[in-house]
């Protein structure tokens, strides 16, 4: 199966609409990367791979974290993320962050690696266990993967009641019925500890462990803002893109309906914060 729409979608329509709220992404994502590299450390002077590194935050916070001894390697399909991670490097003088662009799934990752860290960054892959493998081959033996996927969806409410919300208005049009670029399997992909653990263990990983973590994250600085993240992210945007014209027919009625579901994120602050609920998980290449 070719990766082809799905590299189109992420250097395409989803890098404009991540760009779009890039900020949301990383200040919101930031929590839950820094308590993953909090728990799970990457030794000083080791060389790290950062997978599906999107904007390379975590690239860089790992290369600033490891010491000018170590390196921390970055690597995305969508060549539009990888030259603003190139830019953001060069801005902030970070010399051991490297970027390069690569299908996960079948490309050669270089290596080997001490470590490989991924947040949010396999949940989207469209044969996981070709990557997983391939992520495998680039460490070291011994070498440690930590990976931060999402819990379920209805531990993710600002993804799925919004998710709800729109499949309650809008016809809903499946992968294999549109020509129509899409992001890959899609947020909660991973979310089941059982099939996760099975496959990185067929992939030659072992010590395979999962840790919860909960936080609320901001998903908007008011409730036009919150709506538009809702709107534009996630299945309920996805969902609305895919449907063509009709999907923008009905979105004057979604926005509506939207108010409610995402009004009761509101907090004293006046920002909107919504629980979220990731995995942490690790596992290792033998010996
Ligand atoms: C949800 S984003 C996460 C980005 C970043 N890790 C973060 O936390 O902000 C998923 C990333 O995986 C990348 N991606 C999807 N499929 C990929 C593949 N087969 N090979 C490499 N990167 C891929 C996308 O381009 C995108 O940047």
């Amino acid at each position: 199966m070719s990766n082809d729409i799905v590299i189109e979608a992420w250097n395409t329509i989803l890098f404009e609409k991540f760009s779009r709220f890039k900020y949301l992404f990383i200040e919101g994502y930031a929590s839950i990367s820094e308590e993953a590299l909090k728990r799970h450390c990457p030794p000083i002077g080791s060389r790290v791979l950062d997978v599906g590194c999107g904007f390379g935050d975590c690239t860089m916070e790992i290369a600033k974290s490891i010491g000018e001894d170590g390196t921390a390697t970055g690597v995305d399909c969508a060549s539009n993320f990888i030259a603003e991670c190139e830019q953001s490097a060069a801005d902030d003088g970070i010399k051991n962050a490297h970027f390069f662009v690569a299908d996960v799934e079948v490309d050669d990752l270089g290596g080997p690696y001490d470590e490989a860290f991924a947040r949010f960054g396999t949940m989207f892959f469209n044969m996981p266990s070709l990557a997983m493998k391939n992520v495998r081959s680039a460490l070291r033996p011994g070498g440690k993967f930590t990976q931060v996927v999402w819990r379920k969806r209805e531990a993710n409410p600002w993804l799925h009641d919004a998710e709800l919300c729109v499949q309650g208005i809008v016809p809903v049009v499946s992968h294999d019925d549109t020509d129509a670029v899409h992001c890959g399997p899609g947020p909660f992909s991973m979310a089941g500890a059982d099939m996760v653990s099975d496959m990185l263990k067929a992939t030659g990983f072992e010590k395979i462990q999962f840790e919860r973590f909960d936080t609320d994250i901001c998903i908007g600085r008011n409730i036009e803002e919150a709506i538009q993240f809702a709107l534009e992210i996630g299945p309920a945007g996805e969902i609305i893109r895919l449907a063509g014209e009709e999907g923008e027919r009905l979105k004057g009625e979604v926005i509506v309906a939207l108010e409610d579901v995402i009004g009761k994120f509101e907090k004293e602050d006046g920002l909107f914060w919504a629980p979220s609920s990731a995995w942490l998980i690790t596992a290792y290449n033998p010996e």
